[in-house]
């Protein structure tokens, strides 16, 4: 069995206006109806997998457990960050709360910011992963780059991959590169971007902090140890966590690690980690453009436009590479070539306030 680690705790300012600090971007129905959070937990139920751990901020503790009952899936255990820290904490909380009952139990490591439109192969693709997991490995999956995204982390491989072969180790983890250098990887065709989901044993993860984040380990464990009961929840202990570096798994673990496997993962995979990509997933007209109910656009191209407030109507008239949402308190308009600066936008906000 597998047990599915789901991390949900994180921030998601590019999607300012409509994700918020206290209401961030997996919680809301960015396409669709369902949220980013239910469709990754939905995903994650079946034969193959244990009820999942959960990991978030306090403050989104009864939005998870709302958006969980509206799709039915009972969560094995929910822990919950005083404060966020980043990737690297949580899931090594995560992996010390799982070894205490089972050192060898096998965590599938799921953001919930992503899209993923083919279950089957996604459940495929963890099938093939399960071997090299079980031996000790840790399991990533990489996804053919499309364009440039400094966004992500890259796999690079000796070769371009092949079909059928066993999975190949990478000969490094590059995380979040410069933009001259993600072009330089996507234009070699030996690199792979990383779907930030991962596939490992508790102690084989135990052991790779051990090696690369052993500073990570004392405040983590702690925090485990010291965790108070509460409802249905388990909250980490607040002054051991504070502690904890604040750090990613990729620039902690990844970038580090010398026992990665990559399996290539091309079934449909979609970081909506900005408005493009919004845009991108939400099947554009002939002409590109997005409109959702209460947004209308006349001679446009390449354009999104929302209203999430219905009782805001929103026009665009001759736009062309428009980013524009409306939200009752908020209206972001925005170059689409620029979409990715609202984090810098957020920033700026907040020390106005
Ligand atoms: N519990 C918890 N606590 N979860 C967190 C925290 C935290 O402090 N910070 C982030 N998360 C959650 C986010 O909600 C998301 O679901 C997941 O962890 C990944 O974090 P992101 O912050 O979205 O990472 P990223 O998108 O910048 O980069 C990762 O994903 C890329 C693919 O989307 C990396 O793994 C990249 O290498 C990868 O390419
Ligand atoms: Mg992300």
């Amino acid at each position: 069995m597998v047990t599915p680690v789901l991390l949900c705790g994180g921030a998601g300012t590019r999607l300012w206006p409509l994700s918020r600090e206290s209401y961030p971007k997996q919680f809301v129905p960015l396409i669709g109806e369902t949220t980013l959070f239910q469709a990754a937990a939905k995903r994650l139920c079946g034969p193959r997998f244990d009820p999942p751990v959960i990991v978030t901020n306090s403050d989104f503790r009864f939005i998870v457990t709302e958006q969980l009952a509206e799709i039915d899936v009972t969560p094995g255990t929910i822990l919950l960050e005083p404060e966020g820290r980043n990737t690297a904490p949580a899931i090594l909380a995560a992996a010390l709360w799982l070894a205490r009952k089972d050192p060898d139990a096998l965590m599938l490591i799921a953001p919930s910011d992503h899209l993923l439109s083919d279950a089957d192969a996604f459940l495929a693709a963890i099938e093939a992963g399960l071997g090299p997991a079980r031996a000790g490995e840790i399991v990533t999956f990489g996804i053919t780059p499309t364009h440039p995204e400094t966004a992500y982390g890259y796999l690079e491989l000796a070769e371009r991959p092949q079909a059928d072969y066993e999975p190949p180790r990478p000969r490094s983890f590059v995380e979040k590169p410069d933009p001259d250098r993600a072009a330089e990887m996507v234009s070699a065709g030996r690199y792979l971007s990383n779907a930030g989901i991962f596939l490992a044993s508790a102690r084989c993860l135990l052991e790779a902090y051990h090696h690369h984040a052993p500073e990570l380990i004392d405040p983590v464990k702690q925090a485990v140890e010291d965790c108070e009961p509460d409802l249905n929840f388990h909250r980490l202990a607040r002054v051991p966590w504070s502690r904890a570096q604040d750090i990613s798994i990729d620039y902690a673990i990844m970038e580090k690690a010398d026992n990665l496997r990559v399996i290539p993962y091309d079934a449909g995979w979609s970081d909506l980690g900005g408005w493009t990509a919004v845009w991108r997933e939400s099947t554009p007209d002939s002409k590109g453009v997005v409109t959702s109910e209460h947004a209308t656009a006349l001679d446009c191209e390449d354009t999104l436009l929302r209203s999430e407030d219905s009782a805001m109507e929103v026009v665009g008239i001759g736009l062309k590479n428009i980013i524009a949402i409306a939200m009752p308190d908020a209206v972001l308009v925005a170059d689409a070539s620029r979409a990715q600066d609202v984090k810098q936008a957020v920033a700026a906000l907040s020390k106005k306030q």
